[in-house]
């Protein structure tokens, strides 16, 4: 009797040691057959031993049988659920709890003024426009005298420069790049032109340091009419098909006619808030037609040649677009902010 019962408790341990080693389902199946196998399983010999023993004994070394055949079906039963949920990978030895939930990995995002950036140069390049740069330090003559602005100009007053010698300048606005290209291209072409510019002066609307998209279109008979079209049709894709263009008479060295061009407000949609002062508009674009004075700059013949050119603030598009009402948050990097435009 004692001997069977310590034979029963030899195969418990042998059982739970082989099942501690099992690492698959494959094994598993294995070690099922080898204890609890119809013909030949360690169990279904004990139970065959037990009619050899005295009578009186087998009533209670059948209850001994039956329980280590109950703990063996529960132990493969539990490895198996173990096996099946990954976590026969030796984790919870290790100590790592792999039931917490994970930490998922921060996603980074575009910056808001990349974004309206991308954007912008996305609606121009399905005109067919190409995308132009040119150095953000630059000469006089590329920033100012080539484009109209004449030393003794007094438009000059309207740009507030950084100059780094009396004729280096970090540039104060992108149309240095209308120069370069017309030096560099024959027409026709169109392009726009984003880039970083730089002026003296900073209050919660203005940055020393802000992004401009200009773009420039020259060919034979380009018109007022091309202008307006093309700024209507890009304000429209950028604010919405119900956004409504202006024009107002205005002045650039560089431009003849010249035009400030505005959008219905796009936070009231023109019934007039706080944001467009109660006007209903909003000033978006400067535009115009090339000045022939520019063409003559760049080596151009202005009775062959004409041309339209606008540009605009990125930055100030984003706060409009954002309700954003400090320029400086674009440049913060503070991630509360930033992680808004995910
Ligand atoms: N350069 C102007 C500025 O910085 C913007 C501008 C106005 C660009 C009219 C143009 C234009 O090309 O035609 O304020």
């Amino acid at each position: 009797m004692s001997d069977l019962k310590a034979r029963i408790q030899g195969i418990r341990d042998a059982f739970n040691q082989a099942l501690g080693q099992v690492e698959g389902l494959k094994a598993l199946e294995e070690l099922r057959n080898q204890y609890l196998g119809r013909k030949r399983g360690i169990v279904k010999d004990l139970l065959n031993d037990l009619r050899s023993a005295p009578k009186e004994l087998r009533p209670e070394l059948g209850q001994v049988v039956n329980r280590l055949k109950q703990a063996v079906e529960s132990g493969l039963a539990e490895r198996l659920e173990e096996l099946k949920s990954g976590e026969s990978d030796g984790s919870s030895e290790r100590g790592i709890d792999i039931t917490l939930p994970g930490i998922a990995p921060e996603l980074g995002s575009l910056h808001p003024l990349n974004v309206v950036n991308r954007d912008l140069i996305r609606i121009f390049e399905r005109m067919g426009y190409e995308v132009a740069g040119a150095s953000e330090i630059e000469t006089d003559f590329y920033n100012f005298e080539a484009l109209g602005l004449t030393k003794d100009h007094p438009a000059r007053d309207m740009q507030d420069t950084f100059y780094i010698t009396d004729e280096v300048v970090l540039r104060t606005h992108t149309s240095n790049v209308q120069i370069h290209m017309m030096q560099n291209r024959k027409p026709p072409f169109k392009a726009i032109m984003p880039g970083r510019v730089y002026r003296k002066d900073a209050d919660i609307t203005h940055s020393p340091m802000f992004n401009q998209v200009e773009g420039l279109v020259v060919g034979e008979n380009i018109t007022f009419t091309d202008l307006k079209g093309t700024l209507e049709h890009f304000l429209k894709q950028l604010f919405g098909s119900d956004t409504k263009m202006r024009l107002r008479p205005s002045y650039f060295p560089f431009t003849e006619p010249s035009a400030e061009v505005d959008v219905t407000c796009i936070i009231c949609g023109g019934k007039g808030c706080r944001v467009c002062k109660n006007s209903g508009w909003l000033e978006i674009l400067g535009a115009g037609m090339v000045d022939p004075v520019v063409f003559e700059n760049v080596g151009y013949d202005p009775e062959t040649v004409s041309g339209f050119a606008f540009g605009l603030g990125v930055e100030r598009v984003a706060m409009l677009k954002h309700s954003i009402s400090d320029i400086r948050m674009f440049f913060d990097n503070d991630l509360r902010f930033l992680s808004q435009f995910n």
